[in-house]
């Protein structure tokens, strides 16, 4: 099968690894929540080998992320475990860090509850989490077309922005959002990390 490929993900991968190489320094088992494509699992796996790197998504994208998985098999990388927030529970393997990109804005609003609480009670003390993607941040989105996109959502029937206010009150007090990163193209890395 042909893999499916998304230019957006080659352009943001080198500046998400260089903050995944600070943030998951002292970290060893990843869970990432909605690998899309795969392209973000292989190319962080490679960089990051002291990490074991989870994929996971809900079914319909497995057979793309296994045919970007196949092409390097890298010894740290596993294949896709079934996971649709809202449906499915937490996957438990003693995971001490997780990673999701792009997912915030396209889950609605119950299922990123449902990922923030999940996430909370999923890490150890001193667990980290990695989100990426556009939110709206002190009641503003970071550019027009940011807020454009968000409106586009809304009318597709996808769950739409959220703020990191919402997403703050979601996590509860255990996950404590440590960093907040600018990234390329109004985008931002949330360091969110799991208290003692
Ligand atoms: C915009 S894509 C982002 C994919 C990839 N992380 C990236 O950055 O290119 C959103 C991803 O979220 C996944 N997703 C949507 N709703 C979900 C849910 N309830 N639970 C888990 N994943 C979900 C989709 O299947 C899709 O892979």
């Amino acid at each position: 099968m042909s893999k499916p490929f998304s230019q957006a993900c080659e352009n943001n991968k080198a500046p998400i690894l260089a903050v995944l190489r600070d943030a998951f320094e002292q970290a060893s088992n990843v869970l990432e929540i909605g690998s899309g494509t795969g392209q973000h699992a292989v190319h962080f796996a490679a960089g990051l080998p002291h990490l074991h790197w989870q994929t996971s998504d809900v079914a319909e994208h497995h057979q793309g992320i296994n045919a970007w998985l196949s092409e390097l098999s890298l010894p740290n990388l596993a294949g896709p475990i079934a996971l649709r927030i809202g449906e499915d529970a937490f996957p438990q393997n003693g995971y001490d860090a997780v990673y999701s990109a792009n997912t915030a804005h396209i889950m609605h609003t119950h299922e990123v509850q449902l990922m923030m609480a999940g996430i909370a009670n999923l890490l150890p003390a001193g667990g980290v989490f990695c989100q990426y993607g556009p939110f709206i941040y002190q009641n503003a989105f970071s550019s027009a077309s940011n807020e454009a996109f968000h409106f586009s959502l809304l009318e597709r029937g996808l769950g739409g922005y959220k703020s990191i206010e919402q997403l703050t009150d979601w996590a509860g007090p255990s996950l404590q959002l440590t960093d907040i990163i600018d990234m390329p193209a109004n985008n931002l890395c949330l360091i969110w990390r799991k208290q003692d």
